[in-house]
């Protein structure tokens, strides 16, 4: 899946909601001080700016096939060893880094296992390689409220649910076929504030993601009563989203 989409865009989108996930999910890898760490599929930035806090500028390195999101990184980071490339194929020797993670990132690859499989190769014996994927299948996302409109109006529409990591288990399985050791899973959760349905709303129209590319797919007249059909699903007045992610923590 390409995310050729302007930085600005994605925060809003997703940011919003992989900004509050990143914190736990560093804590949940177990990254520490005097480490060094690779952020997988950094997009522009959400954990890498958590990494740089924890770990120096100079302990990190994050890529992404994005050219935009790559970009967005540098601007925040101009020192930062950032570069555009996927998880299949990482630009680095061997046993370099004591973390590898991947946030929100395995159920775009293309080839899971075989990305797995780099991020452990570029991981220290010892060291940890982990992962998180919205709970898509549990209808547990934060955008699930938007395919569960989707499904309610046309029940033959192909939403993340099915894509690899996001169903209880499936991250588990993935690490394993990919000859992980010690593979521990369990799941994060974030609740994010919205002031109204249309803040919820307009960042779909931003074209990110797969949500973003079926909704700029649709006629005016879809996409106005998927809205609607939102808007009876969400609270009317502001509201608080909680959504979960399954997690994975293993070694390299
Ligand atoms: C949902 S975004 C997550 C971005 C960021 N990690 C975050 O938490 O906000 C998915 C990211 O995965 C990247 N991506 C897609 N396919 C990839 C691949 N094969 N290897 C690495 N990253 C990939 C996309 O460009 C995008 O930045």
């Amino acid at each position: 899946m390409s995310f050729d989409v302007a930085a600005d865009a994605y925060n809003r989108f997703m940011g919003r909601y992989s900004g509050p996930l990143s914190s736990d999910f560093a804590d949940w890898a177990g990254v520490r001080a005097g480490e060094r760490a690779l952020d997988v599929g950094c997009g522009p930035g959400a954990l890498t700016r958590v990494l740089v806090d924890r770990l120096g500028v100079d302990e990190v390195s994050a890529v992404d096939p994005s050219p935009s999101f790559v970009a967005a990184v540098r601007q925040l980071f101009p020192t930062l060893d950032v570069q555009l490339a996927v998880a299949e194929r990482l630009p680095y020797p061997d046993d370099l880094f004591d973390h590898a993670l991947a946030q929100l990132v395995v159920h775009f690859m293309t080839d899971p296992v075989g990305g797995l499989q780099e991020m452990a190769r570029v991981t220290r014996p010892g060291g940890t390689v982990s992962a998180c994927v919205w709970d898509f299948a549990g209808e547990r996302g934060p955008i699930s409220v938007l395919w569960r409109a989707a499904r309610d109006l046309d029940p033959g529409v192909l939403d993340e649910s099915d894509l690899p990591g996001a169903r209880e288990g499936d991250l588990e399985r993935l690490c394993h076929a990919a000859g992980l050791a010690r593979v521990e899973s369990g799941e994060l959760g974030v609740s994010v504030h919205h002031e109204s349905f249309e803040q919820w709303w307009e960042p779909f129209t931003f074209g990110v993601g797969p949500a973003g590319s079926y909704v700029a797919g649709l006629d005016d007249e879809h996409r106005g009563a998927l809205r609607d059909r939102c808007q009876q699903l969400l609270p009317a007045t502001d509201f608080d989203l909680r959504a979960h992610a399954w997690t994975v923590r293993s070694r390299a």
